[in-house]
């Protein structure tokens, strides 16, 4: 094996886990970072830390109610045992992330 193959293979295997996080939305990137360990990934809340902290699911009709505008302030100042988000995310981050749970709600 010459050389420049060889470090080809080696960036391959090395970067080869990042992919599919670099094909997804920055917002479903934060939202596994940051809010699925109490949201769950698919949004139901079913997650350990979410049953601890009664995290409601996204789908849930009390939040199917809630206007994009008062999702965007829960995640920016909190809510109950929610920690608040202003000042860890940038506002674009909020709107993103808001963004991707709508792909998680079901109507
Ligand atoms: C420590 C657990 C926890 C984490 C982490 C968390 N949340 Fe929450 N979230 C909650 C709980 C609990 C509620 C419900 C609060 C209430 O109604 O008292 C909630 C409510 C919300 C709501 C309002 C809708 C509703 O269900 O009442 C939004 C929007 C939301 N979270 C977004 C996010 C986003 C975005 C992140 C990540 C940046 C995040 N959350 C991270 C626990 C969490």
């Amino acid at each position: 094996m010459n050389k420049p193959i060889r470090w080809t293979a080696i960036a391959m295997v090395a970067f080869f886990p990042l992919l599919p996080a670099l094909a997804q939305s920055p917002g479903a990137v934060t939202y596994k970072a940051k809010c699925a360990m109490c949201h769950a990934a698919d949004g139901s809340g079913t997650t350990p830390a979410g049953k601890a902290t009664k995290t409601p699911s996204f789908s849930a009709p009390e939040v199917l109610k809630m206007s994009n505008a008062e999702l965007v302030a829960a995640t920016k100042n909190g809510k109950g045992k929610m920690p608040a988000y202003s000042g860890k995310l940038t506002g674009a981050q909020i709107t993103e992330v808001v963004a991707y749970i709508h792909t998680l709600q079901k109507k």
